[in-house]
């Protein structure tokens, strides 16, 4: 595919969000390394991070989790972190991937994008391939609470160099019946994120556990958990609790999981 580069329209991003939710603050930029680490370091220097959006065309230097490269292709990704200060200590924070993954599907959804799920604990789905991921970061305040960065990233539109930089099964926006623009879409979804963000602060993830497993792309399959490179537990994925724990039937119980990798397996 042949995907010539177009930057994002940063006039039209900015207005849409002072018309439907003036309180998001989105800065747009052309090229940055990350925008997790830029808004990581505005906060370091004691910056307002809250509710402003870092957005990009392209990262140079984009991360997923547990030290993975997160690949673009420039023009052909939605790419933003999202700042927010809570009095929520970052324990509290355990279930936010999951609610900020369904903010994300209920986003995609309301713009055509059909059939988008959810793989626990941080990855978005379509057809069984990855569609996006985020990242969700944070740091405690020495006067309490937490700032957290909220990173998400969407392909939209691959080409083959990108698909071959990228040693997964990937695909994009384009592949989902998805009707819009990038501008639209990320500005949907940053809304939905604000909604889900003041919901949590006052609930937990539980008011969202019910939308999360109507999404969950391996719910009720046989499952292998992995951590730094090693099974850590298998069995039937059954749900997730209130913190937003794996639920696995194993021969020996319920196993609750706070962290892994999941991959389906055979049989
Ligand atoms: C993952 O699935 O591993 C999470 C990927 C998160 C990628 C986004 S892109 C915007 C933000 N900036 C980064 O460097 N990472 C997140």
């Amino acid at each position: 595919m042949n995907l010539h580069f177009i930057a994002l329209d940063a006039g039209c991003l900015v207005g849409t969000l002072r018309d439907v939710n003036p309180r998001i603050r989105p800065e747009v930029h052309g090229a940055i390394d990350s925008t997790s680490d830029e808004l990581r370091r505005r906060a370091v220097r004691d910056d307002d991070i809250d509710r402003l959006a870092i957005v990009a065309d392209t990262q140079t230097a984009g991360r997923g989790r547990q030290g993975r490269d997160w690949v673009d292709r420039p023009g052909g990704s939605l790419l933003f972190s999202l700042g927010w200060t809570t009095a929520l200590a970052p324990e509290h924070l355990a279930g936010l991937t999951l609610a900020a993954g369904v903010a994300v599907c209920v986003a995609l959804e309301a713009a055509g994008a059909d059939g988008v799920k959810l793989k626990w604990p941080n990855d978005v789905l379509y057809a069984h391939r990855k569609l996006g991921g985020i990242l969700v970061e944070s740091l405690a305040r020495p006067a309490g609470g937490s700032t957290v960065i909220l990173g998400v990233g969407i392909n939209v539109a691959l080409d083959a160099a990108t698909r071959g930089r990228v040693d997964a099964a990937i695909t994009d926006l384009d592949a989902t019946g998805w009707r819009g623009t990038r501008e639209a879409t990320l500005a949907g979804i940053l809304c939905e994120l604000d909604r889900t963000l003041e919901r949590f602060a006052e609930a937990g993830f539980a008011p969202f556990r019910a939308a999360w497993l109507a999404r969950h792309a391996l719910q009720q399959r046989n499952v292998s958990v992995r951590s730094a490179g090693r099974e850590v537990a298998a069995g039937r994925a059954i749900g997730v609790d209130d913190q937003g724990a794996l639920l696995l039937q194993t021969p020996t119980g319920i196993r609750r999981l706070l962290s892994g990798e999941l991959t389906l397996r055979p049989g």
